[in-house]
């Protein structure tokens, strides 16, 4: 017997919001012959900085390398713990273990999915050296309690704000409130330049020392050398790494730093429309965002109850034309980490690992796919 066809759509789980615009911007560095970290950078640094009102931008290769080079920068390494929601990609936890330091996973908050600040303090010894909330999905923890820690712990914070760049915290910038915000800017974030990061901090000599570190740690820039009048010859005092973003990929953001409010806007109007009209749902639960938070929706993550078999759901999405994912991973569940890390118990981790889903959203969506995806949803759940 034949199934009879669903798919009258295909719908994506994102794209990249790329105009003619960033699609120019590489000319002048391509042309210039300097393709590698320069002037680009530099700038893309200083308007990364300005956005989100911190002093120091410093641009990586990626949120990963991010995250990895604002650990070494404050010493962490061998004998260490850092303290990070398992409740994350996979990401977060691997730039703890590139330092040699031991990772303690934490629990989540069921509702915002972001780490319990009282869960951390629980889990603080004597060899905890750095905490490493994540905002998760495009919200920012809440930083303010968990600086609070941190400071009676005599402890550093890394936040891993890879989905949240434009987000705010208290009406501030996520970006402005940890000693250390790492950014990434892959296709799946609100803004892009192909793969990169960007740590940014109020700290200067936590800033010089990261751009040194990301460059094998040498005394003087190639670009410096570059300009210099006589040979320089440079010197290693200690381990580094490649770490650098290229012009090419600072050309393109520099451009999309610029729309980042208006591509904002559209996400937030667009993750309005699906929370309106999927409230009635009774197994789905819409995202939750804390008074003292702005979402950017990097994704849109739906939480189903019990009733609901979420990965069969994807499967019959799939059919129609739907694309989703689903919604976080539990990091310590991963053979990577379950031969590292043993046994711990993150009940609310593994629930909601099992229960999330993201939906597609991106700002170039139009209304009638956004349509189509709440149709398809509504249909697949049984309430039409
Ligand atoms: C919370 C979190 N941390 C880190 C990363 C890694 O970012 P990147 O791909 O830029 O290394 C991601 C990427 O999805 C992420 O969601």
């Amino acid at each position: 017997m034949a199934i009879a066809p669903l798919k009258k759509m295909s719908v994506p789980i994102t794209k990249p919001a790329l105009t003619e615009e960033e699609a120019h911007a590489p000319y002048d560095s391509i042309k210039s012959g300097w393709v590698t970290q320069g002037p680009k950078v530099a700038e893309f640094e200083k308007a990364v900085a300005a956005y989100v009102g911190a002093k120091h931008g410093v641009a990586t290769t990626s949120c990963t390398t991010g995250l990895h080079l604002a650990l070494a920068t404050i010493g962490i390494g061998p004998g260490d713990e850092v303290i990070v929601p398992s409740f994350t990609f996979i990401a977060s936890a691997n730039a703890i273990l590139y330092t040699g330091a031991t990772v303690v996973f934490c629990e989540v908050d069921p509702r915002t999915f972001n780490a319990d600040p009282a869960d951390i303090e629980r889990r603080i010894t004597k060899k905890t050296k750095a905490l490493m909330p994540v905002d998760q999905i495009g919200l920012g923890c809440d930083i303010d309690a968990i600086n609070d820690i941190a400071k009676r712990h005599g402890i550093d914070v890394v936040e891993d704000a890879a989905p949240t760049i434009g987000g705010t915290y208290k009406g501030r910038r996520v970006g402005s409130n940890a000693h250390q915000t790492v950014f990434s800017f892959h296709p799946r974030k609100v803004i892009t330049t192909g793969e990169g990061g960007m740590i940014t901090t109020d700290d200067d000599a936590l800033a010089d020392k990261a751009r040194r570190l990301r460059a094998h740690a040498m005394s003087v820039s190639d670009l410096d050398r570059h300009k210099a009048d006589r040979p320089i010859l440079e010197e290693y005092h200690e381990l580094g790494f490649n770490y650098r973003m290229t012009d090419i990929q600072a050309s393109i953001g520099l451009v999309q730093i610029r729309r980042l409010d208006e591509l904002l806007r559209i996400r937030v109007a667009k993750a309005d429309r699906y929370t309106r009209e999927l409230a009635d749902l009774k197994k789905v639960r819409t995202p939750y965002t804390p008074p003292y938070a702005t979402h950017t929706y990097q994704s849109y993550c739906l939480d189903f109850d019990r009733s609901v078999d979420r990965d069969d759901l994807m499967a019959r999405l799939l059919r129609r034309g739907v694309a989703t994912r689903r919604g976080v991973m539990a990091s310590h569940l991963e053979k990577v980490y379950r031969d590292r890390v043993g046994k711990v118990s993150l009940p609310i981790t593994e629930e909601k690992a099992r229960s999330t889903m993201l939906i597609p959203l991106f700002a170039t969506m139009t209304d009638d796919e956004q349509s189509y995806v709440i149709e398809s949803l509504r249909e697949e759940l049984g309430a039409a």
